[in-house]
């Protein structure tokens, strides 16, 4: 059962001490994202403000948005237009997360309740479309049209990622290049996306530009997978959000699919047979499990391998603050604990 009364009433936690020390060379900016964030949503309707507040509450990492300053100052210099895009993909972000809490039925998002828990399902729909138009509104006030473009596509790759996993759901024989295909699609779009745009609206070369949203998307695959394994062992008060939730929507993550991969037909049916079972004690129940494999180090390892794939694409960038910072990036997301 999700303890929603203590998690709202717990102290907020600032962004992650980690995290702070790695977006240093971004501070001023973000904080300046921030300011964009705040006064854009703002709404004459009482209620939209409301729910748009605290969609936004402390807690989140605005990982995206530092993408796109961090990869701006990689291949050159943070604009004006660069603030508006880091806030635009937050929006995008955080559209997805209101969302994806209805599909999960999640109840903790961020260390507060989720739209849906407080508000239901209806006003989370709205409210993640408001911010979609909201997110694209704003984008198609900057001089080109590659932004919109770029975002449109990104978008739409979210959202088929999110649908295929729909249709994965209960299907233990998920191959891991399925599940990479999904995470790819549902997650490293957007990272790759906000690069992207960071060092294209830098004045970057093709070739920088590319090199960034592969580091982007190799980064978001390494991200996911951590976020899988963080939600079968991770601890939902630090982490501030519904764990458990891919077992009770029988959403099978690496570490189940690799569990499967390895198991006789006899185990196999074992394992059906908990996936099967009404009730959520799924993640209790494979814990022997996953003590007893190699799963969870299976998927960890994958992870380091994708984060040390987006290290390597920032060798040949011209050192900075910025590409440290990005190197800083691809350890956090495997060593991650929130
Ligand atoms: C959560 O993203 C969704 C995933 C892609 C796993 P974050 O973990 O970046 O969420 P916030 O923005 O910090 O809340
Ligand atoms: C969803 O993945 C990622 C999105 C693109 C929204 P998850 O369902 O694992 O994200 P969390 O764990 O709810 O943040
Ligand atoms: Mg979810
Ligand atoms: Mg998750």
């Amino acid at each position: 059962m999700h303890d929603t009364a203590n998690a709202a009433s717990r102290p907020m936690p600032p962004t992650p001490n980690g995290l702070d020390a790695i977006y240093g060379p971004i501070g001023d900016q973000l904080v300046r994202c921030e300011e964009i964030l705040r006064k854009e949503l703002r709404s004459g309707d009482p209620l939209v403000n409301q729910l748009v507040e605290h969609a936004f509450r402390l807690g989140g990492k605005r990982l995206r948005p530092a993408l796109v300053l961090l990869a701006a100052e990689a291949a050159g210099e943070i604009t004006g237009e660069h603030l508006v895009l880091a806030a635009v993909v937050e929006m995008i972000h955080t559209a997805t997360l209101v969302h994806d809490d209805v599909l999960d039925d999640a109840a903790i998002r961020r260390h507060v309740e989720t739209v849906n828990f407080r508000w239901g399902n209806q006003t989370s729909v709205l409210l993640g479309d408001y911010l979609f138009t909201h997110a694209f509104h704003l984008a198609s006030t900057l001089e080109t049209t590659f932004a919109c473009r770029m975002i449109g596509r990104a978008t739409n790759r979210v959202c088929e990622g999110e649908l295929r996993q729909t249709d994965t759901q209960g299907k233990l024989s998920l191959t891991e290049s399925e599940y990479l295909e999904i995470v790819e699609a549902k997650t490293a779009e957007l990272c790759a996306c906000a690069c992207r745009l960071g060092s294209h609206y830098a004045g970057a070369t093709g070739d920088v530009e590319d090199r960034l949203a592969r580091y982007g998307r190799n980064l978001g695959i390494a991200f996911q997978i951590i976020d899988d394994l963080l939600d079968l062992e991770g601890d939902e008060a630090t982490i501030g959000k519904s764990l458990g939730t891919d077992l009770a929507q029988r959403k099978p993550t690496l570490p189940l699919v690799r569990l499967w991969e390895v198991s006789d037909e006899s185990r196999r049916r074992e394992l059906a047979t908990i996936m099967g079972r009404s009730g959520n004690h799924r993640r209790e129940a494979l814990e022997v499990w996953f003590a007893s494999s190699d799963a969870l180090d299976y998927a960890r390892q994958k992870a380091a391998a994708y984060a040390q794939q987006a290290r390597v694409e920032l060798a040949p960038l011209v050192p900075s603050a910025a590409r440290t910072a990005l190197a800083r990036l691809t350890e956090f997301v495997v060593q991650r604990r929130h």
